[in-house]
């Protein structure tokens, strides 16, 4: 693995023309939409190599080569991943952050110096502005902790922050990258928070980042936020997490809340442990950060089902880091209640222990799946080992997924052992599981093909995917592919301006890239506009038919091929006449 942050690299594969990087070292001619060459990695006569400049990928129908830009810097000029990267990066004319971080001064430095500038001016307006102290007061916020957190207020003026900084073209255009201000229609710039509370985002180092900026009313939105710029990146940041390890030597643990307020309400409780996602889901990357500074990591959710189905989500997206000696726990609050409003009513300690009394991952988890089946049935009890599959396939090997496994075989009833089998996929021990009557459960290979279908349209129309709505139920799919498919649509959603080879980079040291090559080569015939639908249509079909229906699509391919016995005759034809779930949970109970 290189050093290199893999926001850089996102970063230059956004702005990377392979066009012309492949140009500058074949002659490329124009054809069509894409480029033509002959290849240069094998002898030819006719030019069978292409470049497209839509998907940053180069592929040859002669020899099968194909890959990014940095690929082919690779395989072309023979360079090592981080030498290519930082060709590419010379090209762009930018520079390759190093963890070492040599003294050269970097373009984003004065972004930084900029943001830092308006957090500060934002924090003496705060001073001279008695209705946004108030308004602090009145939600019980001491000076001391706001000063701690560095709020601020933004005046109630179009050009408080352009004056103050000066309105310089330099000055704009920095203000601009770091999403300070606004360009008007008719020309002329004005600043985006206005008469507003302002919460500084601030990175691991203290740099501010970006803001939140809250009204002080009612008004929409209630919190501004900065768009995402070169230093601000969203699904990866969390509030709240300079201030803690500011305030602590030792991090025993964090909560993840939803709010600024919960932070700041909670860390002057006493409570300096709390951080928030920025009004997105929890993401790997979030996770990733929260685990390299602690080893126990508590999600707060309200007890909606909207906080459920965010838990839920988020159980999911931890599940690969869950290595051993990592907790993760589940704390549901009272219905109306968010964590400030919760440990301003009963105090710190009341909260502390609810938070001692939170769910852990494991039960959260099993409980989850029980509520999904009928345990009282056989079916229903190999169902739970069908639905726990593509969780436990998420976890790493060890003590943790051992435990879980069996956790997981004393509530469904079944030897460990064999369990252990079924959740790798072994198929004979899933024949041996299943009562005789059962039949092949080898999933069509239809569904399959969907799950690389998608794949494949995730990676040629990331933007696409990224506004794509996932049906609920396609992360308990049982299909090899879903977990891949889940992790591309969740960097997407993330990144939406990723593109296919920004995806392909971030696979790039792992055993799927040749794959994801090979997809990415594949000519799909469907256009950015219908992307979106035929995403959806996609996914929808693969928790569609990997639901209920499966077991009578089974049944039905089976009567096609090697015929029926009795017994699946008649199974077949309930299904067929009831249609239903649970017509095939009590079927093969009896
Ligand atoms: P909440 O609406 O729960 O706000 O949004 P809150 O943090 O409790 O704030 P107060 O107590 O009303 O002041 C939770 C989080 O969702 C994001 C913010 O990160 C907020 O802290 N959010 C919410 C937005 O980004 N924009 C919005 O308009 C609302
Ligand atoms: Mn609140």
């Amino acid at each position: 693995m290189s050093r290199i942050p893999q926001h850089f690299i996102d970063d230059l594969m956004s702005r990377a023309d392979i066009v012309e990087t492949i140009g500058n070292r074949v002659p490329l001619k124009k054809a069509g939409r894409e480029f033509k060459a002959c290849c240069p990695f094998h002898d030819e006569k006719t030019p069978s190599f292409t470049v497209s400049p839509a998907k940053q990928f180069y592929h040859c129908f002669g020899c099968g080569a194909h890959g990014t830009a940095l690929t082919f810097l690779m395989e072309h000029d023979h360079m090592e991943f981080v030498d290519a990267v930082e060709e590419l990066a010379r090209e762009l004319g930018v520079e390759v952050p190093r963890e070492s971080g040599g003294p050269a001064r970097r373009p984003a430095d004065d972004l930084y110096a900029v943001m830092d500038k308006a957090a500060d001016f934002f924090r003496q307006q705060l001073k001279g502005n008695k209705t946004a102290v108030d308004y602090l007061r009145s939600r019980g916020l001491d000076g001391e902790t706001a000063a701690g957190f560095g709020i601020g207020y933004a005046p109630a003026r179009w050009d408080a922050l352009i004056d103050h900084i000066g309105a310089t073209e330099q000055h704009l255009r920095q203000m601009s990258a770091c999403g300070l201000i606004i360009e008007r229609d008719q020309g002329g710039w004005y600043d985006r928070f206005r008469d507003r509370i302002m919460f500084p985002i601030r990175d691991a180092r203290g740099r501010t980042i970006a803001f939140g900026g809250r009204v002080m009313g009612d008004g929409e939105p209630k919190y501004l936020n900065s768009p995402e710029t070169r230093l601000f990146h969203k699904g990866r940041e969390l509030y709240g997490l300079y201030e803690a390890r500011l305030a602590l030597r030792d991090i025993p643990m964090l909560l993840v809340v939803e709010g600024y307020m919960d932070v700041v309400g909670l860390a002057q409780a006493g409570i300096r442990w709390a951080v928030a996602t920025l009004g997105t889901a929890t993401t790997g990357d979030h996770l990733h950060r929260l685990f390299r500074i602690t080893d126990t990591v508590v999600f707060c959710f309200d007890g909606d089902r909207a906080g459920r189905q965010a838990a839920w989500r988020a159980l999911e997206s931890a599940l690969p880091g869950l290595t051993d000696g990592r907790q993760m726990r589940f704390l549901f609050l009272p219905d109306g209640e968010d964590p400030d409003s919760l440990v301003r009513k009963e105090g710190a300690a009341e909260f502390e222990h609810r938070v001692e009394k939170a769910v852990p991952l494991s039960d959260y988890l099993l409980e989850h799946l029980q509520s999904q089946v009928d345990m009282s049935s056989l079916d229903g009890r190999a169902r739970m080992a069908e639905l726990a599959r593509p969780l436990v396939g998420r976890i790493p090997e060890g003590i943790y997924r051992d435990l879980l496994i069996r956790r997981l075989a004393g509530t469904i009833g079944m030897e460990e052992d064999r369990l252990a089998r079924i959740l790798r996929g072994d198929r004979s021990a899933d024949a041996r599981f299943r009562p005789a009557t059962r039949g092949s459960p080898a999933p069509p290979s239809a569904r399959s093909s969907l799950v690389r279908q998608a794949i494949a349209l995730a990676l040629h129309h990331p933007g696409a995917a990224a506004r794509a709505e996932i049906p609920e139920g396609l992360a308990s799919v049982e299909l090899k592919g879903i977990p891949l498919l889940l992790e591309l649509l969740e960097i997407c959603k993330d990144n939406p301006d990723i593109g296919t080879a920004g995806l392909l980079e971030r696979w790039r040291e792992r055993p799927e890239h040749p794959h994801l090559l090979t997809l990415a080569a594949t000519e799909l015939l469907v256009s950015e506009e219908v992307a979106g639908t035929v995403i959806e249509d996609t996914l929808g079909q693969i928790v569609h038919r990997a639901g209920p229906d499966r077991r009578a699509e089974d049944l039905l391919s089976k009567a096609r091929g090697p015929g029926l016995n009795t017994d699946e005759k008649e199974e077949l034809r309930e299904l067929l006449a009831r249609g239903s779930r649970t017509a095939s949970r009590d079927h093969k109970s009896r």
